[in-house]
């Protein structure tokens, strides 16, 4: 009996427990009175009929924000392509802004059910860490402080290039497992442990 005590309360504290998948996840919807359908990956995606306007959007179904964001910025930022959130971050920031409803999906345009609590970031991303920009050999070289994201393991398997960015851009997604797959809190891709998260790509 002890035995198991000691063991239970180490893996409480390992915080290692967590359910791997979208069921059950902060992304699982099936059960919220603002979506009828009892499914999962209806309130983002349609096997037909899926908006396009986001460029490499996949088979995308909830309604796509309009508003226009207040970026990053700062003294030391290298980056010099950062413009407004485009891609996979703005299909994020079509819940994750608040102004488009969570129930705007399949065609939906109301705004009954915008997102609240701590998952509202808003339109000021000025707080937030940069996305939508291009992260290269070029732009690591210049920083200094910087992993060359071409050649640079990123410890999930490949390359930062290959398993983190998208179209060699910093985005949500390069961070955040938006499907919960590796089942790390915080929707994260890997465990931001002894910031190992940051320290995959910052040379610090
Ligand atoms: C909360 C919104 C959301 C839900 C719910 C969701 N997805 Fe996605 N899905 C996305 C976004 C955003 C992307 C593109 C960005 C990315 O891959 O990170 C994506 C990408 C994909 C892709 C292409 C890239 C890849 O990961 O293979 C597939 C396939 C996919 N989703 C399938 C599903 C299925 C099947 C479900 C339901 C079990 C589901 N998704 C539920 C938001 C969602
Ligand atoms: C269909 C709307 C929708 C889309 C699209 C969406 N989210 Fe969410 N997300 C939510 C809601 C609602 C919550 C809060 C759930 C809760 O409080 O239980 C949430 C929670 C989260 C959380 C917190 C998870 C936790 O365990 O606390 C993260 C991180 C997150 N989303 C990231 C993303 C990223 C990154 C994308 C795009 C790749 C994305 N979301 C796309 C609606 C969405
Ligand atoms: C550089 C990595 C990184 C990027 C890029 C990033 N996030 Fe996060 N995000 C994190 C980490 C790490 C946490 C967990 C913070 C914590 O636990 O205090 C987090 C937490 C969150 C949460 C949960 C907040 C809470 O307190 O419950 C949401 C929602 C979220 N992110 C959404 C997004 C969206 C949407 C984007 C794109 C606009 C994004 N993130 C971009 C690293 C990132
Ligand atoms: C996938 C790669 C990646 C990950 C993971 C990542 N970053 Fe970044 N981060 C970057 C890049 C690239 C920049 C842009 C640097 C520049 O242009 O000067 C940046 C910018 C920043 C900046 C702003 C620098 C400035 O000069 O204004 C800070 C601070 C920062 N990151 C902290 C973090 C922290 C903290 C984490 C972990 C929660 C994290 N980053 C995770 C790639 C990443």
């Amino acid at each position: 009996m002890k035995k198991l005590l000691v063991i239970c309360i180490g893996l409480v504290m390992a915080g290692a427990v967590m359910a791997q998948g979208i069921a059950g996840s902060a992304h699982d919807f099936s059960g919220d009175t603002w979506n009828s359908t009892g499914q999962i990956c209806i309130t983002c995606h349609t096997p037909h009929n899926a908006d396009t306007t986001v460029s490499g959007a996949p088979l995308w179904n909830h309604q796509v924000t309009t508003a226009t964001f207040t970026l990053y910025s700062s003294t030391t930022l290298d980056a010099n392509d950062l413009g407004q959130p485009d891609g996979v971050s703005k299909l994020c920031l079509s819940c994750h802004d608040g102004t488009v409803g969570l129930e705007a999906f399949g065609g939906v345009n109301t705004v009954t059910d915008p997102i609240t609590g701590t998952a509202l970031l808003g339109t000021d991303l000025a707080n937030d860490h940069p996305v939508s920009f291009t992260y290269n050999t070029s732009l690591a070289t210049t920083d200094g402080e910087l992993y060359d994201p071409s050649t640079v393991n990123s410890g999930l398997g490949s390359t930062i290039d290959a398993d983190m960015l998208y179209s060699g851009k910093m985005e949500c997604s390069s961070c955040h497992d938006v499907h919960n797959t590796p089942g790390i809190a915080k929707l994260l891709v890997k465990s931001n442990a002894a910031s190992a998260l940051c320290l995959t790509c910052h040379n610090k």
